[in-house]
This record gives structure tokens, C-alpha cells and sequence, in this order.
């Protein structure tokens, strides 16, 4: 009877842990997860999305242009991290854990265009990757920036476009000086109080505009509808597009916005963003200028010096035949013309000292 009950119980377990078996050893199998390489518009690109990396894989191509490295546990970036991959283009490093990068993390990355770094522990903009020198865009939405996201003191960039700071818990909009030719911005979803006109003007190339959740811009924190009909205002004299069908509704007790002011003083700072912006342009037509005169009397300077030592060769040359012919007709011991030019200045300089 026992034995029977013990039989009956092990045929169960047996039963039961049976496909549980299966499965763990499937579980077990240990499928390697690896990066997988593929070609975008012509790019060496790497993929390692989603593989629990919790640090930047250092034994990729080291000719990768674009690392995808979304959905990991990558919570620090180091000096070496991106040290073997110089020629990257392209970084995506969304949806990590970074919390902390270190110093001298992005120095290697010099051609580095675009970086996403949404969805990771950040408090404000990494400083060192705005001094990228051919840096276009970065993303950083869904972290959580201290106030001023780290822009304040922060390094300029002429060639940032694009900058995403949607959802980042933000009350007011960064000052975003020193980025004369951003294009498109993005602080959706930050509950942003108000934007005065002066701070969009400080971006004076802006195009694309994406304000939707930020309710409080519409409601306007002053209650007379001011800073809304103000913004609106820039918006309309601008012609900057806002994006994801965002309206702003500025409402006032009386609808007469005329007590508001107007926005002369941002006219005067696009005004002096957009002269900032034709004098550097003026700099780097003066030094292609320059170059280009450089460059030529350094040609020029060049071909007449090959041609005059080409003269002088060949002046020797007939010399030294003319030299020869006379050896042969006259007798020997006679010094060709130009060492008795010599002999004669050396006994000259003999007789003067
Ligand atoms: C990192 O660099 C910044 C400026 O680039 C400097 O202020 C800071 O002290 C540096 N930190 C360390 C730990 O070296
Ligand atoms: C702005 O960023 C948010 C969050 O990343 C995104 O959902 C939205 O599409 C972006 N807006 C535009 C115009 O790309
Ligand atoms: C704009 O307002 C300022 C004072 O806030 C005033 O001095 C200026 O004349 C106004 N400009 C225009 C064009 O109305």
C-alpha cells in the first residue's frame, strides 16, 4: 500500500516536473546573446540592443560608425568606454541605467553626430558631449535634470540642431545660449510655467517647436493671459512650427492683449544672435580667403623655384660642355670660367685683408 502510494507520487512528480525540466534546461542551453552587426545608409553598425550589457562591449569593430546599444544595464560610462571606437557617428544609449560619466568619457568621439541618452538617471546635460566638435543631436528625454538641466555655464555649440528635453521634469526651459543654430527643440511634457519670447530668441535659427504637455503655457501663469499672448506673439512673427498639433490658447478676462507689451527686446536679441551668427560665417569666408592666397603664392613660390634651379642646371650643363670643348682644343691646366671668377674673388679678398 505504501510502496503504491510512493509509486503513484513518483509518477506524478515525474510527470509534473517533467516539461518543467525541459524548459530549464532550455534556460540552461546558454544561447550567447551577441551584438550583430548590419550596414545602415552605408554605415558599419552594430547592434546590441536588449542583451543585459552592463558596460559598453569592448570587443566590437573597431571601424563601427553606429553603436545601438538601447535597453541594457549600462549604468557608467568611463574614460575607456568608447576609447577603441573613435570613428562612431551615431551613439544610442537609451534606456540604461547611466547615472554617472566620467570625465574625458566622449573625448575620443570626434566625428560623433547624434547621441540618445533618453530614459537613464541623468541630472543634466553631459557638458563634455556639447564640445563635440561635429555633435547635431542629442536626446535626452526622460531624465529626471536638476533645474536648468546643467545648461548654465554649459559649453556652446555651433553645430548643435536638435535637442530633446521632453519629460525631464523641468519647470522652466534651460537658458539656451550659445546654440545659435539649433533648429528644433523639444520640451514637451515638462509642465513648463511660462517661456518668455527672450528665450526662444537666444535660438535664433529655431524652426520646430514641440510645447505639447506643458498645459500651463496656455493657462498662463499670470493670469491676464500675457506670457501666453507674448509667446504666441514670437511664435506667429518667427514662423516657428509647433509640433504634435500643439496650440497654444492664450485667454484674457477682456481678450485686449495691449497692456502686454511687445517683443522688441527678444527682437533685439535674435537681432544680435543672427549678427553673431552672418560674422562667423564672415571668419570662415576670411580664412578660406586666406588660404586660397596662401596657398598660391606658395605655389607660385614653389614653380619658380624649380624652375630656377632647372635654369641654373641647365647653365652648367652648357658650361661645363662649352668647358670640355675648349679642353679639348686648348691645352690643359687652364681653369674653366667660373673657377677663375672664384680664384680671382679669393685673391681679392686675399689682397683686401
Ligand atoms: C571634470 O571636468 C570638469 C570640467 O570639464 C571639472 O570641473 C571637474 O572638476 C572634473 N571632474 C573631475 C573629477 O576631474
Ligand atoms: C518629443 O519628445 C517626445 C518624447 O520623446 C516624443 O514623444 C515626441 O514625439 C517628440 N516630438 C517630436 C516632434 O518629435
Ligand atoms: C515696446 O515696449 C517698450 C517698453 O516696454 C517701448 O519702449 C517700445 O517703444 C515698444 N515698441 C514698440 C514697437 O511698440
Amino acid at each position: 500500500m505504501v510502496l503504491q502510494t510512493v509509486c503513484i507520487l513518483l509518477l506524478f512528480l515525474v510527470r509534473w516536473t517533467a516539461p518543467f525540466s525541459v524548459d530549464s534546461g532550455h534556460f540552461n542551453k546558454k544561447t550567447p546573446k551577441r551584438c550583430s552587426y548590419f550596414k545602415e545608409h552605408g554605415m558599419m553598425a552594430v547592434d546590441c540592443y536588449g542583451l543585459d550589457l552592463v558596460a559598453v562591449p569592448q570587443n566590437l569593430r573597431t571601424d563601427t560608425e553606429l553603436l545601438h546599444a538601447t535597453h541594457n544595464r549600462i549604468r557608467e560610462l568611463h574614460r575607456d568606454s568608447f576609447k577603441r571606437y573613435r570613428y562612431l557617428k551615431y551613439l544610442y544609449l537609451d534606456d540604461n541605467m547611466i547615472l554617472y560619466i566620467e570625465n574625458g568619457t566622449f573625448d575620443p568621439l570626434q566625428d560623433l553626430e547624434a547621441i540618445r541618452l533618453s530614459y537613464n538617471g541623468l541630472d543634466r546635460v553631459p557638458p563634455e558631449i556639447l564640445q563635440l566638435p561635429k555633435i547635431r543631436k542629442i536626446f535626452l528625454d526622460n531624465n529626471r535634470l536638476i533645474p536648468g538641466g546643467g545648461f548654465v555655464g554649459a559649453p556652446a555649440s555651433d553645430t548643435l540642431e536638435s535637442l530633446t528635453l521632453a519629460h525631464c521634469h523641468l519647470q522652466q526651459l534651460p537658458r539656451l545660449e550659445g546654440y545659435p543654430n539649433l533648429v528644433e527643440l523639444n520640451v514637451s511634457g515638462n509642465n513648463l510655467n511660462r517661456i518668455l519670447p527672450q528665450q526662444l530668441a537666444l535660438m535664433c535659427q529655431l524652426k520646430f517647436l514641440d510645447l505639447s504637455g506643458n498645459p500651463k503655457l496656455s493657462e498662463g501663469s499670470s493670469s491676464d493671459g500675457c506670457d501666453c499672448h507674448l509667446l504666441a506673439s514670437w511664435i506667429a512673427q518667427r514662423n516657428i512650427i509647433l509640433q504634435n498639433s500643439y496650440k497654444l490658447k492664450c485667454s484674457s478676462n477682456h481678450d485686449d492683449f495691449t497692456h502686454c507689451g511687445n517683443t522688441s527686446e527678444a527682437m533685439e536679441i535674435h537681432e544680435a544672435c543672427m549678427s553673431a551668427i552672418a560674422l562667423k560665417a564672415e571668419a570662415v569666408q576670411a580664412r578660406r580667403i586666406w588660404l586660397i592666397v596662401i596657398i598660391s603664392v606658395a605655389t607660385i613660390c614653389i614653380v619658380s623655384l624649380i624652375l630656377f634651379l632647372f635654369y641654373q642646371r641647365n647653365r652648367r650643363k652648357k658650361q661645363k660642355k662649352k668647358v670640355s670643348n675648349n679642353n679639348n682644343t686648348d691645352q690643359e691646366g687652364v681653369l674653366p670660367p667660373e673657377e677663375q671668377e672664384i680664384s680671382s674673388d679669393e685673391m681679392l679678398n686675399e689682397t683686401n685683408s
